[in-house]
């Protein structure tokens, strides 16, 4: 039977890392579910068959009760939710490290560890370093999702000598860890969950709403490494060779967003992005010397495409919000009709989590021919007759280029003023993510076109019809 089930998980390790794989690009993303699918559902009838397991209903009990919410949420969460879901989601994988720990702390003989007062030295340190990621992960995942829905406020939250107390609480985690070791004693495990917990909180309070999408992927990264200390704790080689690609691929997946915005990830954990920065480069951009603001109608932008040899398409975060993929499907495929060439352009932090708007041009089945990535199109805009920017905004702000005091200065941005007209849908003049105004609403090559995207667009289709 151990054979059996070291095979399997085997089988379910290998079919997580093509699940990975197949994550890693839109055309093999579903094949990538699919194999993390059969890789989980052999995970689970593995680990039920182990003969360790000697009650059902309880597991079964959990099953329906956890799976029962988790289909209820995912059937009612809006797109543009998933971070602070994905956030809160962490935090119960950092609760559920706590746990295991503790019940292998107080019943060591059920894990094969020892007797209390007697534990393998080995084991408590993997227990201590469970414990303490698991209640850093609960702590600060609760924090960014209260940031991101809303709750708190998103603005960084910073007071005197705060760096210097996370370092404080972190020696003393460490040393802490030392004395549980030494001496087996409860109270230091207590101890590490208290210190841990605060550290979790005051870690990333200071991080401004603007991070919070590289924090989750963090926090992702932490709980992988959570999850990873309760395999150690359980003996389970399948939870740690899981926990370890959860783990590492958040790390990879947060220094990618870090890239994209040209941060370094300790200019981001140490916070503090958003704030006064932010509403100083806002009060310097809006006080300068600037043109008019032009607005147009979606007949103007109707009539000037149609017209067009060339049009790339931008997407952003506002696109996501007005659910307009489609609408802007319907208008490419019309244009297309016409002999106009279509291309979308995407940034890689446009939206507000990694690969947002490749899945939903996905999803509105847009040709992934179409769809290209920065470093591939920007070349393109000096030579397109239209931009079609819609609901983007920091990911096309020259401010990134120009003004060093801008906190997005240094992220590279798709060059869209440099195509003849550049038409941006909006609601209104409202600043993007970073709290930063866009110079180039106020160029004369630019026509605002005023609305929710999604409607805008609808109206653009029905000019062009
Ligand atoms: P943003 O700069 O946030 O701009 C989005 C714009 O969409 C806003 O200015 C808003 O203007 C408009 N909008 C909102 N709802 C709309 C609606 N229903 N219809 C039409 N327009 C709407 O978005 P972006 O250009 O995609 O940039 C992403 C930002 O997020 C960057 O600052 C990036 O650094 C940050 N970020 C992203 C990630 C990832 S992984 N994607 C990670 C970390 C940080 P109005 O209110 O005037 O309509």
């Amino acid at each position: 039977m151990e054979t059996l089930s070291a095979l399997l998980y085997l089988v379910a390790s290998v079919c997580f890392i093509m699940a990975l794989r197949g994550l890693s690009s839109p055309e093999t993303s579903r094949q990538g579910n699919l194999y993390g699918m059969v890789g989980m559902t052999i995970a689970i009838l593995t680990t039920l068959a182990l003969p360790i397991v000697q009650s059902y209903w309880m597991i079964v009990l959990g099953i329906a009760i956890g799976g029962g919410i988790g289909y209820v949420i995912a059937k009612k969460i809006e797109m543009t939710a998933l971070p602070q879901l994905v956030a809160a989601f962490h935090s119960l994988v950092g609760l559920a490290a706590v746990f295991v720990a503790l019940s292998a702390f107080y019943s060591p003989e059920a894990y094969g560890i020892g007797v209390p007062g007697a534990i393998a030295k080995g084991s408590l340190v993997e227990m201590a370093l469970g414990t303490a990621i698991g209640a850093i992960t609960f702590t600060g995942s609760i924090v960014a999702f209260a940031k991101l829905q809303g709750l708190v406020t998103g603005k960084p939250l910073v007071f005197p000598f705060q760096h210097h107390l996370n370092a404080a609480l972190g020696v003393l985690t460490i040393l802490l860890i030392l004395w549980l070791v030494q001496s087996n004693s409860s109270a230091a495990l207590w101890l590490i969950v208290g210190v841990s917990l605060a550290l979790g909180f005051l870690l990333i309070l200071p991080i401004g709403g603007a991070d919070m999408p590289v924090v989750i992927s963090m926090l992702n990264s932490y709980s992988g490494w959570a999850a990873a200390g309760i395999g150690f704790t359980l003996q389970n080689n399948l939870l740690i060779i899981t926990g370890a690609l959860v783990g590492s691929s958040g790390a990879i997946l947060s220094y990618i967003m870090c890239k994209g915005m040209n941060r370094s990830i300790f200019n981001v954990i140490l916070g503090g992005f958003g704030g006064e920065s932010a509403a100083a480069a806002a009060g310097r951009a809006g006080g300068g010397e600037r043109g008019q603001v032009k607005a147009g109608s979606p007949e103007d932008a109707a009539y000037i495409m149609k017209n067009a040899q060339s049009v790339i398409i931008v997407p952003g975060y506002g696109m996501a919000v007005a659910q307009a993929q489609h609408a802007l499907r319907e208008m490419a495929d019309l244009l297309k009709k016409e002999g106009v060439d279509v291309k979308y352009a995407i940034h890689p932090v446009a939206g507000r989590m990694p690969g947002h708007m490749n899945v939903l041009l996905a999803e509105a089945n847009v040709p992934y021919d179409e769809v290209f990535e920065l470093e591939d199109i920007n070349r393109d805009f000096g030579t397109a007759d239209v931009a079609f920017v819609i609901g983007a905004n920091d990911v096309t702000n020259p401010a990134a280029k120009t003004d060093p005091a801008s906190p997005i200065y240094g992220m590279p941005i798709l060059d869209v003023e440099k195509a003849k007209t550049v038409f941006f849908i909006k609601r209104g003049m409202a600043a993007g993510y970073a709290g930063v105004e866009n110079e180039l609403f106020f160029r004369p090559n630019t026509m605002m076109l005023f609305g929710d995207a999604k409607k805008v667009t609808e109206e653009v289709v029905k000019s062009m019809e």
